[in-house]
């Protein structure tokens, strides 16, 4: 298992990640990612859009990452994206109230759930103390605070707007359009890649909690009594399931069952995200996340966010640590519902029956020739209180008056100028609110877990060497290409043309030709490229083909092969035609390892 201070250290110097404007004193909870980073970023950036866009037949967007006060508003951000701070009377740092708690109350895994009140009697109760200076929390209040950015949109004092603290927000507020460009016909899918931001009372662990990060997520939109997902595709994926029933008892477990197994005995509630919580397993499998080291945990009550009925979380275990890296939420009709609500759009879809349907409907037609004079300018509000009357309560006009309420007064009409009556109607359809299912992934936080789980020590020519055993798909680097030596012509020649043959063929290539052979062996293990090639003079003597040493990284094993057969060989590999152990099988290892030769 890598340690921690390794692993920043490593991310550091080979230019995966580190802290932002360390040129002005550094500012927390804000990382850059360097040359090697930002690739491995994309890449998996790259994977997540293959398989949740593509395969699953969804539609991107991109929206921008500051919105109006009112979305938020209507989404409940500004009243419930809330995380409890106390600070420190003596020296004012700032904590997140519940990680104290986490940190040091043994049973307590979740102190979120446990509610704030309880929090503060908490730290009182164990006489928490300040982690930056030691002086006692215990009576510190423990407030919410808004983890959202405020910023102000236009010049002046403008209009108050917020840093996006989730991507989907900017899904649900185009539903209207989105809507469209599915003809209306759900289930439907948009996914997302881009920033959020939110301001972390205590960033911590590097890129796993930072105030800039990115998310990558899709909304699936579905109809709740009809729509059902593709379960055969993943009843049969094995997950290790920690519901929360499991984890509220005493002796409670985890469960290794299969998806299908997990529906069927109502472990999983909901099919459709029992349904990507399988398409996930296999998707983190491909990246190269450590299956041993991961689960999916469900959520407490009182953890889960203001918007969802039901969320699982996929986790990954870090430095002995298991850390939420992606949300899998049903998040029902409440977005939807309240942005309807909130704004003049119309956030359903009109569903078709498959047959039209007669009903019988209470209608009222007032004689505003006789509301007019009596009620004068509340006439045409009391006309649109009769209607809701009768639809809410037609059992009223059995009486000889009715009593409504209109512009904030009550009005008493005679029965007979409401002219109330049963009619039947044809309906073709209904207007029904979409129902939300979400998996949200964080990308950051997957790079961290693929940095972790790939990170290895071994011996290698008797020295210990560090390397990072990331998926090819995934690598910054596919494959490296060196001349032996750099003073060679011949070689370098040779070593030019490799790298532009496999940089044409759409392999990723590094081409180095400083340094010793060893040390740019060791660079490339500890930035995870899974191939080097190199060109020695021993491959160019005679009349034969000219042939290249092809190193793997995990194995440090190396082989001989012709020029004329590497970008086929390599293809065959990274398409997973073929293994590196098939083809060291076919060619044997090399006599003389270049590194020493
Ligand atoms: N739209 C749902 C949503 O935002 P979330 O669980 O709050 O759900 C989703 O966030 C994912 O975003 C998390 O699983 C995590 O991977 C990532 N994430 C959340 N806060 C983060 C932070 N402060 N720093 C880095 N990643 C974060």
């Amino acid at each position: 298992m890598a340690d921690q201070q390794d692993l920043m250290e490593l991310a550091k110097r080979r230019g995966f990640f580190f802290g932002s404007n360390g040129a002005y004193g550094g500012t927390a909870g804000f990382y850059t990612f360097g040359p090697e980073g930002a690739s491995l970023k994309h890449n998996v950036e790259a994977a997540w859009r293959d398989q949740f866009t593509l395969r699953l037949g969804n539609d991107e967007i991109e929206a921008p990452t500051i919105m109006p006060e009112a979305v938020f508003e209507a989404s409940g951000h500004l009243d419930g994206f809330d995380d409890m701070l106390v600070e420190c009377a003596e020296c004012g740092a700032s904590h997140r109230a519940d990680h104290l708690i986490e940190d040091a109350v043994d049973d307590i895994e979740d102190a979120e759930a446990v509610g704030i009140e309880r929090v503060g009697e908490l730290i009182e109760k164990h006489d928490l103390a300040c982690p930056a200076c030691g002086a006692s929390l215990a009576g510190e209040p423990v407030e919410d605070f808004n983890l959202m950015f405020e910023t102000s949109i236009g010049p002046g004092s403008g209009q108050p707007g917020y840093m996006r603290p989730e991507t989907a927000q900017g899904i649900f507020v185009e539903f209207p359009r989105l809507k469209e460009y599915a003809r209306g016909q759900l289930p439907f899918g948009v996914t997302q890649i881009g920033t959020a931001y939110r301001n972390e009372i205590s960033p911590r662990r590097g890129i796993i909690r930072v105030r800039e990060f990115t998310q990558a997520e899709l909304e699936q939109f579905i109809d709740p009594e009809e729509d059902e997902p593709p379960l055969a595709e993943v009843d049969d994926v094995e997950v290790t399931l920690y519901p929360a029933t499991e984890q509220n008892a005493e002796d409670g477990a985890y469960i290794e069952t299969t998806i299908g197994e997990a529906v069927e005995e109502g472990i999983i509630g909901s099919p459709w995200v029992a349904y990507f919580l399988g398409i996930a397993q296999g998707w983190y499998e491909r990246v190269g996340v450590d299956m041993d080291r991961f689960r999916f945990r469900q959520h407490l009550s009182g953890e889960r966010a203001h918007y969802a009925a039901d969320c699982w979380d996929a986790e990954s275990e870090i430095g002995g640590n298991w850390i939420e890296i992606a949300g899998f939420a049903y998040r029902g009709d409440y977005d939807l519902t309240k942005h309807g609500e909130h704004s003049e759009d119309r956030f359903t879809v009109f569903k078709r029956y498959d047959e039209p349907i007669t009903v019988e409907k209470a209608v009222v037609d007032p004689d505003m020739s006789a509301l007019g004079p009596e009620f004068g300018g509340a006439a045409a509000g009391i006309a649109e209180a009769l209607q809701e009357l009768a639809e809410r309560n037609p059992d009223a006009f059995d009486e000889e008056e009715v009593t409504v309420e209109a512009n904030g007064e009550e009005y008493t009409v005679d029965t007979e100028i409401a002219n109330f009556a049963i009619e039947e109607q044809t309906e073709s359809g209904e207007h029904i609110t979409p129902h939300v299912v979400e998996p949200s992934f964080g990308v950051g936080r997957t790079v961290y877990t693929l940095l972790e789980h790939g990170y290895s020590e071994d011996e290698v020519d008797g020295e210990t060497r560090s390397y990072l055993s990331l998926a090819p798909e995934i690598a910054p680097t596919n494959v490296a290409v060196f001349p032996l030596v750099s003073n060679d012509d011949a070689l370098v020649e040779v070593a030019t043309d490799v790298s532009r043959t496999l940089r044409q063929a759409g392999i990723s290539v590094f081409y180095d030709d400083s340094g010793s052979i060893g040390r740019r062996y060791r660079r490339q293990d500890e930035v995870g490229t899974p191939f080097c090639v190199t060109v020695d003079q021993d491959g160019l003597e005679g009349d034969s083909e000219n042939t290249v040493t092809l190193r793997e990284r995990d194995s440090a094993a190396q082989i001989r092969i012709p020029v004329a057969d590497l970008e086929a060989e390599l293809e065959a590999i990274f398409s997973g035609e073929q293994t590196f152990g098939a083809l060291r099988g076919r060619h044997g290892d090399v006599e003389t390892d270049v590194t020493t030769a």
